[in-house]
């Protein structure tokens, strides 16, 4: 299988805090990879290393071979506007748009038409188990609501790799597993590569691999990258 994203020797700190200290991972195209591991270990700050919403001091990240981390500010944001989708532990909805105008943003900022990109939502709401709440403000949703409608928002747009940082983090086990559900469903439906850190075994149980990040290191890698 091609490797969709892959990091080499990725280095980045935070002041005097070294928060990657040479970490290594490759990713299938299509894979669904699960990073776990201790509180302040660097699973967050690598995943953003991944994404490109940081920059690392040193290392290299790629997807599909062209390297992420060398990219521009204005090429690196179309790159997360239109390759990548974010899910993070509270969904950061938007709280004064209703739940369709949420999922439709990410067309509505590709320059989609509204009508489109509203019906397009709305799609969504039955697969996710929303039926009938495209009218709903953030503010009157559950927790594992908000975050099935953050899934929507970041795979409406059929991204190629998903970063969910702790998607499930705020929510109860019952909950937790209707996001992972719905989340496993569309990924697979579309090929989506995904990239999620989590706590909870229960949720990591859902991704085809884990790895740990350890002292700002992938501990143990299916595979490393020399191997690759
Ligand atoms: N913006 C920042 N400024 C300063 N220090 C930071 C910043 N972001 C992260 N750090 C530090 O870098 C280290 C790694 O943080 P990171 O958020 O990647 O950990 P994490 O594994 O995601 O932890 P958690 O499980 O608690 O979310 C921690 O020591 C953290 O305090
Ligand atoms: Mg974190």
């Amino acid at each position: 299988m091609m490797d969709a994203l892959a990091c080499r020797d990725l280095h980045k700190s935070f002041g005097l805090t070294h928060a990657l200290r040479g970490a290594n991972l490759s990713v299938s195209a299509g894979e669904v990879l699960a990073v776990m591991g201790p509180s302040g270990s660097g699973k967050s700050t690598l995943l953003q290393c991944l994404a490109g919403i940081l920059t690392p001091d040193s290392g290299e990240v790629s997807l599909d071979g062209m390297r992420v981390d060398l990219l521009g500010d204005d090429r690196r944001t179309r790159l997360r506007r239109t390759i990548f989708g974010f899910v993070f532990q509270f969904g950061q909805l938007v709280a004064e748009l209703p739940v369709a105008e949420n999922i439709a943003l990410p067309l509505l900022l590709a320059g989609d038409r509204r009508r489109a990109a509203l019906s397009a939502a709305r799609d969504w709401l039955p697969r996710l188990g929303l039926d009938g709440l495209h009218d709903r403000l953030p503010g009157d949703l559950s927790g594992g609501q908000a975050q099935r409608v953050a899934i929507a928002r970041a795979l409406i747009a059929g991204p190629r790799v998903l970063f969910a940082d702790e998607p499930t983090g705020a929510l109860d086990s019952v909950a937790a597993d209707q996001v992972m559900e719905v989340l496993m469903d569309e990924v697979r439906a579309q090929g989506t590569c995904v990239v999620m850190v989590t706590h909870e075994p229960r949720v990591a149980a859902y991704a085809d691999r884990t790895v740990t990040v350890r002292d700002g290191r992938v501990v143990h890698p299916a595979r490393e990258w020399e191997s690759v």
